[in-house]
């Protein structure tokens, strides 16, 4: 790796990371963020931009990096993921392309999402802007004060189903606000609970699993049963790790005291669904990555990992180590 590499960066990309890249490579700066409407190149689109623009690095975050990208004479492809799913680094470690990720890039943001869809839905942050916005505040005889008290969040017990990179940001959050946090993981140590003992503990359920077949439907209706009577569920993961219809059934027998979710199957909720209409869920449009500091931090890591290559060292975020050897 003599020669000075030239980069195309469809990714977002910013700050000390971009600086640094800028030191290692000439780089082209085309992130698909700015595009409207919304683009993303599949393998013959990257495969024909790359060729056009000289390139021999690909940093892309979700462009696919498939078939025809590969046929390049690539040196290194960034994908600014924790899961670099949008690269088949099978065909690239055959043709001994290495490929870089950005593990724990959004794990702050989403942890601040967490926190946030947490405090909105335990005192009803939303109903009561909303009353605001409508001059509804005194209303059916009532005045706010009687309408939306709640219990405090400090000396309750949060239960964190998955320890990884945003559990792990979520939980000392949690003890910030003075909460006992308890954790169920079966592939962390420090998770000390079976998932049956944290539903029947914690007051509050945050999600933060990855999808896999173990996971997937994990909280059901069982599962909503086990929980303590008026708990409140978070889901920042993904919507795959519950069942919607028991959630919904949990919400409407007063189960739950309320829910927070940032992420829906097929990413959006038909505006008829059940969820909408209740006051004491919270919902946003997977947005929990959505900070520019998260940009921030897989430029870095991306960047940084790309000038070990170069120096000829072995990154930690290297996906595929074996083309080193
Ligand atoms: N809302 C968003 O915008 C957003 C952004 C990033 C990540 N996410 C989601 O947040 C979740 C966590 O992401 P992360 O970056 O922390 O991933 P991560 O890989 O660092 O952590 C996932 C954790 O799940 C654990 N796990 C696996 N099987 C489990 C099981 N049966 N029970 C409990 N835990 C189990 C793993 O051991 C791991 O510690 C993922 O579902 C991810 O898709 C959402």
């Amino acid at each position: 790796m003599t020669d000075r590499p030239r980069a195309l960066v469809t990714a977002p990309f910013r700050g000390e990371g971009l600086e640094t890249l800028r030191r290692l490579a000439d780089v082209v700066l085309d992130p698909w963020i700015d595009q409207q409407p919304l683009r993303l190149y599949n393998s013959e689109q990257l495969a024909e931009r790359a060729q056009a623009e000289g390139a021999n690095v690909v940093i892309v975050e979700s462009d696919s990096v498939k078939g025809p990208v590969l046929e390049l004479p690539l040196m290194a492809i960034g994908s600014c993921r924790g899961d670099p799913n949008n690269v088949d680094v099978e065909a690239a470690t055959a043709r001994g392309i290495p490929v870089l990720r950005a593990p724990g890039r959004n794990a702050d943001a989403v942890a601040e999402l967490t926190i946030a869809l947490l405090l909105a839905v335990n005192r009803g942050i939303v109903a009561a802007d909303g009353d605001v916005r409508r001059g509804d505040v005194y209303k059916d005889g009532s005045i706010p004060y009687q309408r939306f008290r709640a219990w405090e969040l400090a000396g309750r017990t949060a239960g964190l189903v998955g320890l990884g990179a945003v559990g792990r940001a979520t939980r000392w959050r949690l003890e910030g606000l003075g909460m006992r946090v308890i954790a169920h993981d079966p592939y962390a140590s420090d998770a000390t609970h079976s998932l049956d003992d944290l539903l029947a503990e914690a007051d509050v359920v945050s999600m933060h699993a990855m999808v896999t077949s173990e996971t997937a439907g994990m909280i059901g209706a069982e599962q909503f049963e086990r929980m303590k009577d008026g708990a409140v569920y978070v889901n920042s993961a993904r919507a795959m790790l519950h069942d919607t219809d028991a959630l919904v059934a949990a919400l409407v027998s007063g189960k739950l005291g309320g829910a927070g979710l940032d992420h829906f199957e097929g990413e959006h909720l038909p505006v008829d669904h059940p969820l909408v209409g209740m006051t004491n869920v919270v919902l946003t449009p997977h947005i929990g990555g959505a900070t520019y500091d998260t940009e921030a931090n897989h430029s870095k890591l991306i960047a940084d990992g790309l000038a070990e290559l170069l120096a000829g060292g072995k990154p930690d975020n290297l996906v595929n180590p074996e083309v080193l050897t």
